[in-house]
């Protein structure tokens, strides 16, 4: 027998689904194996089984090999909204030119890892500019989370401006050589009231597929709308709270909501493909590829969020379908 994989956390447990005795005691046993490194380590050949990758992902992707990744689901730190509180982190203390600079070039990295036929969905949000207001509003639900500072108005722009951050994004990625297939609108039933009294509120967020070439996989059957229609560009989805189920570890500000995820994974990838979140936070992406049974990289910078990923892919194994589903 070959020894164990260190690196390897296999989850394997036997735990009884109704405690009350009323029903019949159900033993549920699966495994998910994955492999956890950093991004200090070498480069790897093949990926025969899921992998996270705690580390900066301009680094990490080097480690992954050429043309592996499928398709990519990935919502990266929106630009000077909140501080993670980490050295290396995208999104902080950047001009808005350095902001997009720094996607643009991680995006470099992921179309080398990308099969020939691949994509990548984007969910960016976008902002207001400050007015050249620096003082920031804490955020009221947790006073450390939001930045305490805001960045300086980018030049050409005025006080209250809407940056149109996300299409400035698409159309440097468009010049970087990506082909933009599709903005999605994902609107939230559920948004929070906003204080201002001169626009309406904002309830959406944008969605991009992107692909690395012209001609690109997409199961248009995966997902169907309403009467079997195909599915269209505005996608109403509730945002899901998370539950406080697992003590500090699970203070993500930022998850993204699993139907999404799963919609996204389903469109662009079959199963046993590899699905890629290099920014992936409390690892929503890759819990939709595991419940999808794709193979998954994730790739994320704070180790205590990489603690928190292990736990909820834990907490999938133990409960089955109940975590992913949200
Ligand atoms: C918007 S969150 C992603 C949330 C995720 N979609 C989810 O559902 O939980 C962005 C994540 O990117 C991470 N991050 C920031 N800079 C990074 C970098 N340079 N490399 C890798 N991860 C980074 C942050 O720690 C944060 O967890």
């Amino acid at each position: 027998m070959s020894a164990p994989n260190p690196n390897q956390l296999a989850f394997d447990s036997h735990i009884e689904a109704f405690p009350s005795g009323r029903e019949r005691p159900v033993s549920v046993s699966r495994t998910t194996p994955f492999q956890s490194i950093t991004d200090r380590d070498g480069p790897l050949e093949s990926l025969p089984e899921s992998l996270l990758i705690q580390g900066n992902a301009y680094h990490a992707l080097d480690l992954l090999p050429e043309r592996s990744v499928q398709t990519v689901v990935t919502s990266p730190p929106y630009w000077s909204l909140r501080d993670y509180h980490i050295d290396n982190q995208i999104g902080r203390d950047e001009s808005l030119g350095e902001y997009i600079g720094s996607l643009v070039a991680a995006f470099d990295k992921i179309r080398r890892v990308l099969r020939t036929d691949g994509t990548v969905w984007l969910n960016v949000g976008d902002a207001y500019t400050s007015g050249n207001r620096r003082y920031r509003a804490p955020d009221k639900k947790n006073r450390a989370r939001a930045m305490s500072v805001r960045p300086p108005t980018p030049v050409g722009l005025k006080p209250k401006d809407l940056i149109g951050l996300p299409w400035r994004l698409a159309f440097a990625l468009q010049d970087a050589g990506w082909w933009l297939r599709s903005e999605v609108v994902w609107t939230k039933p559920n948004a929070h009231p906003e204080s201002v009294r001169d626009r309406p509120t904002k309830a959406h967020e944008t969605i991009f597929l992107l692909s690395k070439n012209q001609d690109y996989f997409y199961d248009v059957d995966a997902v169907r709308g309403p009467n079997g229609r195909r599915i269209r560009t505005a996608w109403d989805i509730p945002t899901e709270p998370r539950k406080r189920s697992f003590g500090s570890l699970d203070d993500h500000p930022a998850v993204m909501p699993a139907t999404l995820a799963r919609r996204c994974v389903e469109l662009t990838s079959k199963v046993g493909s590899v699905v890629l979140d290099p920014f992936a936070g409390s690892g929503t992406t890759l819990l939709a590829a595991h419940y999808l049974n794709r193979r998954w990289v994730g790739i994320e910078l704070k180790p205590a969020y990489i603690d928190l990923i292990k736990r909820r892919l834990e907490r999938f194994d133990t409960l089955g379908t109940q975590e992913a589903a949200g």
